[in-house]
C-alpha cells in the first residue's frame, strides 16, 4: 500500500507547482521572478533565525507535570503548590556562556527554567543547577556575562578575562568553587539538581508571609563528568545533553525531580547570620531543613524545537498569587530583564505564542503590535463603564510587601555577622568535597589557570583560592609551578609567571 502524502503547498495553502525545479525559460535558460513559490523558500530560510538568547544560548528542553505530595499550604495559598494539584509545565535547560552551537559539556553552571501553566496564570521558575550565583549586585551581570563569552579583538574565549573578572570580584567565590568542583559539569541535564538560589517570598491564605528557596533534588541520582571525560565527549557528541534527554523521554524512561523548600520565617531575615537575600549564600541545611512539596516529570518531547524551545519566553516576573519577589537586587532586576529580551529576541506579541500562552484565559489591555494573534474586544480602556475587565483589588490586589525605608544610595547589602566572600566557599571545600573531589578541584582550577592565564590575574588567583582554603590554595599554587615548569623547563631556572608569582607570595 502507497503510504498518503500530502500535496506540498505555498505558504498561503494553494498547491506548490514542484518541489524541485525553478521557473526558467527553457531547460537552459535563466530563472524567472515571477517564481514566487521559490523566491517565498527563499526569502523564508533567511528569516528562519531569530537572535539567539544573550546568555543561555545553548539548551533544549521538554513536557511534563508538578504534582504536589505534601501539604505546604500553610506557607503558601499558589494553587500551583495546593495539595493533590498537577500542572502542566514546559521545561528548558541550557549553558549559560557558549552560543547555540557550543558543546553541552563545557563547565558552565546550567540553566534550569520551568514554567508552570497554572490555573493563576503562568508562574516561571527560572533557576539554575547550583544554588548561588557569582555576584550579588545586578550591576555586574553584564560584565560578567562579557568575561565569560568572547573577547573584542579575536573573538576568543579567554581564560586571562574569566578569572580576572573572578579575582577582582570576591564574592564570586562560592560559585566558582563550586563550578570548578564536580558539580560544574553534570553527566546529563537529568543528573543535576535545580534550585531557585534566590530567595523568594511565600503569603499563606491568612496573609502571614515566609521566605523560601527552591530545591529540586534529580531522582536519577547526581552523576558528573571529569574534566577529561568532558573534553573527549564535546569532541564526539556536541550535542550529548539535548540527545540524552530527548532519547529517554522518547523512550518511556522520564526523568523525574523531588522539590524540596526551605522555609524561613519573616521576622527571621533581620538577624539571620548570613544576609538571606544575598544570592552568594546558601542557608545551611541545619539551619533551615529541606520540606517536601512534589514531583516534576518530564514525559514528553517538543515536535517543533523552533516554536516549542526556542521561542519559549521564561522571565522571573511571571509570579502567581501566594508567590512573590524578595528584596535581592539581582532577583528584583531580573524581573526587568527578562520580559525585555523577549521583545527584543521574539517580538512584541511573545506571550500569544502556543508555549508562551497561559492555559487560563487573558483580559488585558495590551493590544495590537507586530504579529497580534489575540483578538482585542471593546471597550479599548480603564476604567470603562461597558463591562471591560477590572482588577480585583480584594482578592488579590495586594501585592507580596517588605518594610523599606532610608536614603537613596548606591551601597554594598547591610552585613550580617557571618557574612565575608569566602566563609562557605571554604566549608563546601572542607566539609562537603571528600578527598578525591577536593584532588579534582586542584586539577580544574590547575589546568584553567596554565590555560592563557598571566600575570598579575595569576597571582590574584593565588590568593583568591588562599582566602578560601590555606591548603587548596597552596596545591593550586604550587599545582600550576609545577606544570608551568613541566611546560617550560627554562623557566624552572629564570622567570616564569607562575614562579614569579611564587616569589612575590613567599
Ligand atoms: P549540608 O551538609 O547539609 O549540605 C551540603 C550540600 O552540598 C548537600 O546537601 C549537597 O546539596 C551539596 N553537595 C554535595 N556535594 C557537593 C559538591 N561536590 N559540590 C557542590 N555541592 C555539593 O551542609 P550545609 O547546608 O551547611 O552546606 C554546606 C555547604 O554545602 C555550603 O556552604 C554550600 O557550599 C554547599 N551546598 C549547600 C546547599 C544548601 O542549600 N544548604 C545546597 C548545595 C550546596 P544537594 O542536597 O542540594 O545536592
Ligand atoms: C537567561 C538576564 C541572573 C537563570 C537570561 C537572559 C537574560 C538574562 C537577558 C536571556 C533571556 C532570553 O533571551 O530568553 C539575567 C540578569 C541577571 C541574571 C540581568 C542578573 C541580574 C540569573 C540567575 C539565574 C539565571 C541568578 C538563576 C538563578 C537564567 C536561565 C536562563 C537565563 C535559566 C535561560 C532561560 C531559558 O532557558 O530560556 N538571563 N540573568 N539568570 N537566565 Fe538569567
Amino acid at each position: 500500500m502507497t503510504e498518503f502524502r500530502p500535496a506540498t503547498t505555498t505558504d498561503s495553502g494553494a498547491p506548490a507547482e514542484s518541489d524541485e525545479h525553478s521557473l526558467t525559460v527553457g531547460p537552459g535558460g535563466p530563472i524567472l521572478l515571477h517564481d514566487a513559490y521559490l523566491i517565498e523558500q527563499m526569502a523564508q530560510f533567511n528569516r528562519e533565525r531569530i537572535p539567539e538568547r544573550q546568555p543561555h544560548a545553548k539548551g533544549s528542553g521538554a513536557f511534563g507535570q508538578f504534582e504536589v505530595t505534601h501539604d505546604v499550604s500553610a506557607y503558601t495559598k499558589a494553587a500551583v503548590f495546593q495539595p493533590g494539584v498537577r500542572t502542566d509545565l514546559v521545561i528548558r535547560f541550557s549553558t549559560v556562556a557558549g552560543e547555540r552551537g557550543s558543546p553541552d559539556t563545557w563547565r558552565d553552571p546550567r540553566g534550569f527554567a520551568v514554567k508552570f501553566y497554572t490555573s493563576e496564570g503562568n508562574y516561571d521558575m527560572v533557576g539554575n543547577n547550583t544554588p548561588v550565583f557569582f555576584m550579588k549586585d545586578p550591576m555586574k551581570f553584564q560584565h560578567f556575562i562579557r568575561s565569560q563569552k568572547r573577547r573584542a579583538d579575536n573573538n576568543l574565549r579567554d581564560h586571562d578575562m574569566q578569572w580576572d573578572f573572578w579575582t577582582l570580584s570576591p564574592e564570586s567565590a562560592h560559585q566558582v568553587t563550586w563550578l570548578m568542583g564536580d558539580r560544574g559539569i553534570p553527566r546529563t541535564w537529568r543528573h543535576m539538581n535545580g534550585y531557585s538560589s534566590h530567595t523568594y517570598m511565600w503569603i499563606n491564605a491568612e496573609g502571614d508571609r515566609f521566605w523560601v528557596k527552591y530545591h529540586f533534588k534529580t531522582d536519577q541520582g547526581i552523576e558528573f563528568f571529569t574534566q577529561h571525560e568532558a573534553d573527549q565527549m564535546a569532541s564526539v557528541d556536541t550535542d550529548y545533553h539535548v540527545r540524552d534527554l530527548f532519547e529517554h523521554i522518547r523512550d518511556g524512561r522520564h526523568p523525574s525531580w523531588t522539590l524540596y523548600v526551605q522555609i524561613m520565617p519573616y521576622e527571621d531575615a533581620a538577624t539571620y547570620r548570613f544576609n538571606p537575600f544575598d544570592l552568594t549564600k546558601v542557608w545551611p541545611h541545619g539551619d533551615y531543613p529541606l520540606i517536601e512539596v512534589g514531583r516534576m516529570t518530564l514525559d514528553r518531547n517538543p515536535t517543533d524545537n523552533h516554536a516549542e524551545i526556542e521561542q519559549a519566553a521564561f522571565q522571573p516576573n511571571n509570579l502567581v498569587p501566594g508567590i512573590g519577589p524578595s528584596p535581592d537586587r539581582m532577583l528584583l532586576a531580573r524581573l526587568f530583564s527578562y520580559a525585555d529580551a523577549h521583545r527584543h529576541r521574539i517580538g512584541a506579541n511573545y506571550q500569544q505564542l502556543p508555549v508562551n500562552a497561559p492555559v487560563v484565559d487573558v483580559h488585558t489591555y495590551s493590544k495590537d503590535g507586530a504579529m497580534a494573534y489575540r483578538r482585542t474586544t471593546d471597550p479599548v480602556y480603564a476604567p470603562n463603564s461597558k463591562g471591560g475587565p477590572a482588577a480585583d483589588t480584594v482578592g488579590y490586589g495586594n501585592p507580596p510587601s517588605w518594610e523599606a525605608d532610608g536614603e537613596i544610595v548606591r551601597a554594598a547589602y547591610v552585613s550580617h555577622p557571618e557574612d565575608d566572600d569566602w566563609g562557605q566557599a571554604g566549608t563546601l571545600v572542607r566539609e562537603v568535597m571528600d578527598g578525591a573531589a577536593r584532588d579534582r578541584l586542584v586539577d580544574n582550577v590547575v589546568g584553567h589557570l596554565l590555560n592563557g592565564v598571566s600575570e598579575p590575574v595569576l597571582e590574584r588567583a593565588f590568593r583568591y583560592w588562599s582566602n578560601i582554603d590555606e591548603t587548596i590554595g597552596k596545591r593550586i599554587t604550587d599545582g600550576v609551578r609545577a606544570k608551568a615548569d613541566e611546560k617550560d623547563p627554562k623557566a624552572a631556572e629564570q622567570d616564569s609567571p607562575a614562579r614569579r608569582a611564587m616569589q612575590h607570595k613567599a
